[in-house]
């Protein structure tokens, strides 16, 4: 079932917060606060979707009041209970961002259709911030290519884990695909209509990360303005992806272990807990059983993460899979270019497939032929072309000496023309050639 939305209703009569508990008890949890200090203390505390809030009362006013909850969290929905005399108040609230009024005596009916309502309109406010997050890191290439035995294997094991609660580790150099392997298990499983919430440890700074991951209620320190919801809470019944786990500090790594075994977590500053319900999958370009052997990881915490070991091996390693790894994105890249699309010549496919060491792996490869799909000029691409895209040279092996050369040469004459700021020809007298040869050689090249 869904977690239950939850609402504070602040009212200075006593029967009239019971009568709301009444009515709205059994579908949300419920917080009654009788004074307006009371409800800012709660608010502060607690996560609170919606506001029920009184117009008159003894201490406040409940157009400020108002204003002060939405300072706190933008996205809360408020709204405002009146008697017939003070509705003219009520609308002006509207202006302040307040959902809608209703007026005392209320009828039960109006009470649940205006809230639930509201609730919705908040669930959809949370689920568009969550989607703005993921788009930004929208990935067009969500098909996993690959036919080697290897990953094979790791596709099978992508379907056997999916259904499980149980957590993953994904091990692999970078770029070989573990973010990829992370949200198929997501798409895959049955969690897959719940959030996918990326945790990058490595990316952000110490002193940021608690809250990042657990949130913080208001004031829990300087800076702490608002209530903020962590990631941990926002992936409740979803899945959260620890990008770069070994990156975490001794410390948090207790921290996050001590989540995992408990399930449930408190805000800093709060000393509320919070259950929660997440999958955990981790991943790490590291060796982790070295970093545990120097005391740079927990063991215990690889244990709770290692349930379910991936191994992604490097590209060069299943180098069959480098032809239709080539093909897959000069097709998706040609086609986003609105260009035909091209081709690498027997010598240059050689040289990609068998004499390179890719040590970027998949990732490597996919910005190589993105670079070739945009830049090229023909519509076949060359061995003295691969310059172009800045492969690592030293991990070139076991090539003729001629491809090596004009991959070579290529580099050479373009530092030349870079520290002449292009003058032909200040190059051609540098690199002792004719200066149409030097065009001549430019022009071959493009
Ligand atoms: N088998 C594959 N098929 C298609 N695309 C792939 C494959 N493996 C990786 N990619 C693509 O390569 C890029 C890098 O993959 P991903 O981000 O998953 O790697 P990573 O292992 O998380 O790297 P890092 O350790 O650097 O974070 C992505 O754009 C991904 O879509
Ligand atoms: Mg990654």
């Amino acid at each position: 079932m869904d977690k239950k939305a939850s609402i504070l209703v602040v009212d200075d009569e006593y029967g009239v917060l019971q009568s709301f508990k009444m009515v709205l008890g059994s579908d949300y949890n419920i917080s009654l606060a009788e004074s307006g200090e009371k409800a800012l203390q709660i608010f502060g505390e607690t996560s609170i979707d919606l506001v029920l809030l009184d117009i008159l009362l003894p201490d406040s006013n409940g157009i400020d009041l108002l204003k002060k909850f939405k300072g706190i969290d933008a996205d809360v929905e408020v709204i405002m209970v009146s008697a017939v005399k003070d509705i003219k108040t009520a609308v002006e609230a509207m202006k302040f961002g307040a959902y809608d009024y209703i007026v005392k005596p209320f009828v039960v009916e109006e009470i649940i259709n205006v809230v639930s309502r509201a609730i919705e309109k908040h669930r959809l406010l949370r689920k568009v911030t969550y989607l703005k997050d993921e788009l930004e890191r929208f990935q067009p290439f969500e098909k996993i290519v690959g036919q080697d035995p290897k990953m094979i294997e790791i596709f099978e094991l992508i379907s056997t884990i999916s259904d499980s609660d149980g957590a993953v580790l994904i091990q692999g150099e970078s770029g070989t695909g573990k973010e990829l392997v992370a949200r198929a298990i997501h798409r895959l499983g049955n969690r897959k209509d719940e959030p996918f919430v990326v945790i990058n440890c490595a990316a952000i700074p110490e002193t940021l990360m608690e809250s990042e991951i657990f949130g913080h209620s208001k004031g829990a320190f300087t800076g702490a303005s608002a209530v903020k919801v962590g990631k941990l809470e926002l992936a409740d019944k979803g899945i959260v992806f620890l990008d770069d786990v070994d990156t975490l500090d001794i410390a948090m790594q207790a921290k996050l272990l001590r989540v995992i075994q408990e399930k449930e977590i408190e805000r800093l500053g709060s000393t509320k807990l919070i259950k929660i319900d997440v999958r955990f999958i981790a991943a790490s370009n590291k060796n982790l059983k070295r970093l545990i052997q120097t005391g740079h990881f927990r063991e215990d915490l690889f244990y709770r993460l290692n349930v379910f070991p991936v191994e992604i091996p490097p590209l060069r390693e299943r180098r069959g899979d480098i032809p239709l790894l080539l093909n897959h994105f000069l097709e998706v890249y040609s086609k986003s270019n609105g260009k035909p699309v091209k081709k690498f010549s027997g010598g240059a496919e050689k040289i990609l497939i068998e004499n390179y060491e890719w040590p970027g792996n998949v990732r490597e490869l996919q910005n190589l032929v993105e670079r070739m799909a945009t830049i090229t000029k023909g519509n076949v691409i060359f061995p003295k072309n691969i310059s172009d895209f800045s492969l690592n040279k030293k991990e070139i092996r076991d090539i003729p000496l001629k491809d090596a050369v004009d991959i070579f040469e290529k580099d050479f004459i373009n530092d030349v023309l870079k520290k002449v700021q292009g003058s032909r020809k200040d190059a051609a007298r540098i690199l002792g050639i004719h200066r149409n040869t030097l065009i001549k050689k430019m022009n071959e090249q493009e």
